[in-house]
């Protein structure tokens, strides 16, 4: 089966998250997972968001359910020696990545909505998205190794692999073998319609995700592309089997979003991203304006047509009541 819309109804967690018209409902946190124990790293140019072992992490998500946010996305920062040419570390079961998927659905289970990326940036020697031939992404290689790190998330515990990667054909190949591994509630989000933007720097820093050499050009799309680009790659990655559409960044963007929230009968998120992020907390605001700020934004995901909002404003949004 390719399109089992059972998938975004599988937990109430999910049904409150996908269908609520609230938008406090809506958001998602993202949170970087690093080794050790006991380490809780303030990343530059992002006030507020740290890099967490899995020990303070499961603490800090056990607050934010609290106050009432159960939808978090986790990122996996590799050290520098366990990175290699094909992002092994990413689907180690012994990685921290994973092991902190089994731990957060271990406490929280069906309470939360757990996002994990799926891509190969964070786990290579040289930064990239994929597997390097003949010094070019190789598409359907890379494919395989985002199957493997799906089927790894899923085997976790993952609600959604979220694949971020951009390479052709990633869909259809990670529900084929969800299926034939029985990983039949396992749903993927797909960033499908991803740009190469300017304003993923300070999650490249937070991540060590940049590329040591060429850029993302290659795969993700052009930022002049129009609108029939975005609406081919949302169509789809609905036709391969996608649980969510994804549209990133978001501000620039808001015009595609509503475009792409109009073209597909999937749930559509969008991703407020770190450099969006960024601009509003360094802009040196007062605490008043910071929070009308951060209101004006998220408003304005929800007008555009996003049922889901990724954002590192979710929990000051949530705990501060900026928005319903
Ligand atoms: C991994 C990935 C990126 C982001 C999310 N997943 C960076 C990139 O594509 O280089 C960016 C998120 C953000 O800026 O907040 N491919």
């Amino acid at each position: 089966m390719r399109v089992r819309p059972r998938i975004n109804r599988w937990t109430e967690a999910r049904r409150n998250l996908v269908f609520s018209s609230s938008i406090s409902k809506s958001l998602v946190q993202p949170h970087f997972v690093v080794s050790g124990k006991d380490i809780d790293e303030p990343i530059s140019g992002m006030p507020g968001i740290q890099r967490q072992s899995i020990d303070v992490l499961l603490k800090t998500i056990a607050e934010d359910i609290k106050h009432g946010l159960s939808a978090h996305m986790l990122f996996t920062v590799v050290e520098p020696e366990h990175k290699d040419s094909v992002a092994s570390a990413a689907s180690d079961m012994d990685m921290h990545g994973i092991i902190a998927v089994r731990e957060l659905k271990k406490h929280f289970g069906e309470q939360i909505v757990l996002f994990t990326d799926v891509c190969l940036c964070t786990a290579t020697d040289h930064g990239h998205c994929g597997v390097i031939v003949d010094h070019q992404i190789d598409n359907d290689v890379t494919v395989q190794r985002l199957v493997e790190i799906a089927i790894a998330h899923a085997e976790a515990g993952s609600d959604y692999v979220s694949v971020s990667d951009m390479m052709d054909g990633r869909v259809t190949a990670i529900r084929e073998a969800l299926e034939s591994k029985g990983h039949t509630s396992t749903g993927i989000l797909s960033y499908a319609v991803k740009y190469a933007s300017s304003f993923y720097g300070p999650f490249r820093d937070a991540a060590s995700s940049s590329p040591i050499f060429g850029d993302r050009g290659s795969h993700q799309m052009d930022v002049r592309s129009g609108y029939s680009e975005a609406i081919l790659e949302a169509l789809n990655d609905e036709k391969e089997g996608a649980d969510v559409i994804m549209v990133k960044p978001g501000l620039p963007y808001l015009d595609v979003l509503r475009q792409v929230a109009d073209a597909v009968s999937r749930p559509v998120a969008v991703y407020n991203v770190s450099g969006e992020y960024s601009m509003v907390m360094n802009s040196n605001p007062d605490d008043h304006q910071r929070k009308a700020m951060i209101r004006e934004v998220l408003h304005a995901f929800k007008r555009a047509g996003a049922d889901i909002i990724v954002s590192y404003h979710a929990r000051e949004a949530i705990r501060e009541g900026l928005i319903e």
